[in-house]
């Protein structure tokens, strides 16, 4: 039960199509970018750690045309279309969905853009509220969008950011830089190692055809200004202040093992999976540079443990669906399974035998569906191209 990825082509064709008979008006540019997904480094983001994305064969595509006003009308498979006016200051508005746009609009306005007025429509592959920076995709592709219309190319980071402030400010989600990061710098067949430290991107190759990732999502959905991510995040700079350090990339589990009485249960189990994860990930890292996967598989359990149980991120139906992976385990073509994403629902990662993807993926869908009464969805995916336009 792998379904396949429609062709970014094809999703383009929608996009024109869509604009026509909305708008009654022909596409002049078109924007696509990338969800993604996390292989490992989770939660680390806005920690100074490393993590370890990828750019994936779902889309979002935004087809437009200049209107000859000073207002942007944008339509969306299955919503009302939406009205922005582009001569004033972008507020935080209704429909919540508006706000990814209206963020960027802002960031734009920012940087003296005069935008034009225009009618778009959008149209996506990257399912909704899944774990898989559907929200980043949208800002990272309407930046794009925005960039041609005002006829420039921003650095490629300085888009990245101004589509992270637009989650800030407007969608406010304290998100890190991992999402918008790999949807603009995904390259096909890299894997982008970020260091979050930094902020330097790096490639990694994965153009091994004999491996496969396989992305399962839950169908369960969360909502990450529902409080649960920024908790999370609050709960790591106070563990940080207790520390003393000024960078989590300083800390030891040593040091984090001295303040744990003081630090209490919680904020130390929150330390510790920040410490243990980019340590997982250096190593994650080191395999996949290699070519040698023995140790993936406990390093990708490890990280789902530590998002289970010292992180609190996962849900039943993220264990169900790992373990449901490690079932199948190596022999049956499993190398590695965990949660990806911020949690609370959404999808999980399988880096899994090419040969046996369609058999795991029948066979976790089966099962996840027998046991929860709820239809998951699963795809396979290599590392794609990150925004651009069309
Ligand atoms: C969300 C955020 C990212 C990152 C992940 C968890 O996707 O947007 O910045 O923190 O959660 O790794």
């Amino acid at each position: 039960m792998l379904e396949s990825n429609i062709a970014l082509s094809e999703l383009a064709m929608q996009a024109r199509e869509e604009l026509r008979s909305n708008f009654g008006v022909a596409s002049t540019l078109a924007a696509a970018a990338p969800g993604r997904v996390n292989l490992i480094g989770e939660h680390i983001d806005y920690c100074d750690g490393f993590v370890l994305p990828l750019a994936i064969e779902r889309y979002i595509v935004i087809a437009a045309r200049p209107n000859d006003s000073t207002v942007a009308r944008i339509g969306a498979t299955g919503l009302n279309p939406i009205e922005l006016d582009l001569s004033d200051r972008q507020e935080i508005g209704e429909p919540k969905w508006s706000n990814y746009l209206r963020g960027v609009i802002q960031g734009f306005m920012e940087l003296n853009y005069a935008i034009p007025g225009f009618d778009a429509f959008i149209v996506s592959s990257v399912p909704l509220g899944a774990g898989l920076s559907s929200s980043a995709a949208l800002e990272c592709c309407f930046a794009t969008l925005l960039e041609g219309l005002v006829d420039t190319v921003l650095p490629t980071q300085e888009k990245a950011l101004l589509a992270q402030k637009s989650e800030h400010d407007f969608a406010c989600v304290p998100c890190g830089i991992m999402d918008q990061f790999a949807s603009t710098f995904g390259v096909k067949d890299q894997l982008i190692l970020i260091d979050c430290h930094s902020g330097e991107p790096e490639m990694v190759p994965f153009s091994d055809p004999s491996l496969s990732i396989m992305v399962a999502n839950t169908n369960v959905s969360h909502d990450l200004s529902d409080g649960g991510y920024g908790a999370r995040r609050k709960d790591t700079e106070d563990g940080l202040t207790l520390i003393g350090k000024e960078s989590w990339r300083d800390v030891t589990m040593n040091e984090v093992y001295a303040e744990r009485e003081e630090m209490g249960d919680r904020i130390f189990r929150r330390s510790r999976h920040v410490v243990t994860e980019i340590t997982r990930t250096i190593e994650a890292v080191e395999a996949f540079k290699k070519g040698d996967f023995s140790n993936i598989g406990t390093l990708m359990a490890g990280s789902h443990r530590s998002l289970r149980d010292d992180f609190e991120v996962s849900c039943d139906e993220l264990d169900l669906m790992v373990g449901l992976a490690k079932e199948i385990g190596f022999e049956g073509g499993v190398l590695g399974a965990r949660m990806t994403g911020g949690g609370f629902g959404g999808s999980t990662v399988t880096l899994c035998r090419t040969a046996d993807v369609e058999k795991i993926a029948a066979q976790m869908h089966q099962r996840y569906q027998a046991q929860t009464g709820i239809t998951p969805l699963l795809f396979a995916t290599r590392p794609a191209a990150g925004a651009h336009l069309l």
